[in-house]
């Protein structure tokens, strides 16, 4: 505030420095220099009177708000509690209080996503976790990506600015594939020794995504690799759908269509008869009696040959299918956004 009468002013000014150094900053309306202007204003000539009044209380006001306010704020701040986060050697009693964890629960996904691990576990798939940053190699080029292939703009991800040793971004990966060339060659003496290779690896992945009920830029996936002699299409479909109905409890007619991959050749894009309405039509299967589920495929040779695998000797199948999506189809959960939502009422919901 701006105040004309040089008296006033030079208070004003003086003042409100002062309330910087003061503890509590409502002894400033005890000022002395306050209170002098208050006497003055009783001696004034009534010409005069009306024009200092009008601004001695607008100071007055002025340093009133300012010290209440500065005073609320810290009212409003909670009391620090030293003792967070805690010395893990101090004593039980003496620790800060943390959330009783009978109010924690399991992420629905996590739930969700061990029940799978579960049935693919007995099915003789162990599992393996994928990682959160990959590189060029293994997210393209082990997976028969060339450099400038059209294909790679389908996973379209996060970059990082650091290099790795061939000068290439390290990346968010966008699937879980990126896992297979490791799998294979971390699992490659299984065939030698005349076991199957049979592995899933759930992880999350990222895209670089507009945001809807059925976009996220952060979801999680499962990949499923098994290669053996003789392997073909038909272990692959027979596979899936012993996985499926085993989650979703109940028999499942499915069907695959081609699709492009360039790890797979050939390629599928998996359907299942929707689950909720047996095929007649609902509004999860946007009336069509089918769910289009994942995608799969054999495994293309130039990825076997990749990981040292001899293609004439062993074929395999691989497929790729977002969490998210098994989990929404089996609770008719609509919008994926929830799951990364830390809404409580959904988080308890499975
Ligand atoms: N990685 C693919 C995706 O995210 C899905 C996929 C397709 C995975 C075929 C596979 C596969 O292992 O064989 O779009």
């Amino acid at each position: 505030m701006e105040y004309q009468i040089p008296q006033i002013k030079e208070v004003a000014d003086l003042l409100k420095k002062r309330l910087d150094e003061l503890q509590n900053k409502k002894d400033i309306l005890k000022s002395i220099e306050l209170k002098a202007l208050f006497d003055q204003l009783k001696i004034l000539e009534p010409d005069q009177r009306a024009n200092f009044g009008r601004e001695l209380n607008n100071l007055k006001n002025e340093l009133s708000a300012i010290a209440s306010g500065s005073q609320d704020e810290l009212e409003e701040k909670p009391a620090i509690d030293i003792s967070a986060p805690f010395d893990v050697n101090s004593k039980h009693s003496e620790r800060a209080k943390l959330l009783p964890s009978e109010f924690g629960s399991e992420h629905p996904l996590t739930k969700e996503l061990n029940k799978i691990l579960d049935i693919t576990n007995r099915m003789g798939f162990e599992s393996k976790e994928s990682r959160e940053i990959d590189d060029d190699y293994h997210m393209f080029g082990s997976l028969n990506f060339p450099l400038g292939h059209p294909a790679r703009d389908d996973y379209d991800t996060f970059l990082t600015d650091q290099k790795d040793k061939n000068d290439q971004p390290f990346i968010a990966p966008a699937h879980t594939s990126t896992m297979q060339n490791r799998i294979l060659k971390e699992l490659k003496p299984n065939l030698d020794k005349g076991e199957p290779i049979a592995c899933v690896i759930p992880g999350r992945v990222f895209r670089n995504e507009d945001l809807d009920a059925r976009h996220e830029h952060t979801f999680y996936q499962l990949e499923g690799v098994y290669v053996d002699e003789g392997i073909n299409t038909g272990h692959l479909i027979a596979t899936l759908k012993t996985m499926l109905e085993g989650y979703y409890e109940k028999e499942l007619e499915v069907k695959v269509q081609p699709f492009y991959f360039p790890f797979t050749e050939p390629s599928f894009e998996f359907s299942l008869s929707c689950p909720f309405c047996q095929k007649k039509g609902c509004h999860i299967c946007s009336y069509s009696g089918w769910i289009e589920l994942l995608g799969c495929g054999m495994i293309h040779p130039n990825v076997l040959r990749e990981a040292g695998i001899d293609v004439n000797k062993y074929s395999g199948f691989a497929w790729g299918s977002g969490i998210e999506r098994l989990v929404m189809m089996k609770h008719g959960i609509e919008d994926v956004r929830y799951f990364e939502s830390a809404r409580l009422d959904f988080l308890r919901m499975l």
